[in-house]
């Protein structure tokens, strides 16, 4: 299966996807990384891999309209099977949404649907959950409302609340890249299909 990533950050989830993808039994080819912004690791890395990269600014566009358009015209041109939203901040328009309905795969450092939007691992950690973990799930209008693919676990721990929660998004990040190596891997290589909002991998 072909595969777009997005990142806007450091891009290790991304570099989770190069590496499985190095494996042809793997199923996925990596034909783009797309950002938000440059100047990012998450760049770097896919230009050490030898992925092409492109960049949309939400500021190069008159407007929100134009920047989803752009996007979308630049995603498509790699003709993906597959869109993997990997620490991707910015919410995905309507024409993204359209052009690749069902098939936009995000992740997310909470267990949803609790703790949505940008501050999934503060918010948890502020609301004084014991354990949190990750979600990947697929892309629909809402903010991290869409159908939920697999998540993962992780324990918060006391001395969590100690350090604004940085220890505690590195091992969800840890569990977080696995998961989405794993699902990426099942999606790219026996497809899914949705039945009310859930998802099935055929095995
Ligand atoms: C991940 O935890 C993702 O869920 C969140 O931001 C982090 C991205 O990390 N939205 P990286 O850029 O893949 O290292």
């Amino acid at each position: 299966a072909r595969l777009v990533v997005l990142v806007s950050g450091s891009g290790t989830n991304l570099q989770a996807l190069l590496d499985a993808a190095a494996d042809p039994a793997y199923g996925v080819r990596i034909v783009a990384v797309g950002a938000d912004r440059d100047g990012i690791a998450g760049l770097e890395r896919a230009e050490r891999a030898g992925v092409p990269t492109f960049v949309e600014r939400v500021k190069d566009h008159p407007d929100r309209a134009a920047w989803d358009a752009a996007l979308t015209a630049a995603t498509a041109a790699a003709e993906p099977d597959l869109v993997v939203s990997a620490g991707f901040m910015k919410i995905l328009g309507p024409a993204f949404l359209g052009a690749f309905a069902g098939r936009i795969v995000n992740t997310h450092p909470a267990l949803l649907p609790a703790f949505p939007g940008a501050h999934g691992v503060t918010d948890a950690l502020a609301y004084g959950v014991k354990v949190t973990g990750c979600t990947v799930h697929l892309v629909d209008a809402g903010v991290d409302t869409g159908p939920i693919i697999a998540q993962g676990v992780v324990e918060v721990l006391d001395a969590d609340h100690a350090d604004g929660g940085e220890a505690l998004h590195e091992r969800i990040k840890t569990v977080e890249r696995q998961l989405l190596v794993e699902v990426v891997g099942r999606l790219a290589r026996h497809g899914h299909r949705i039945e009310d909002r859930k998802v099935w991998i055929p095995a």
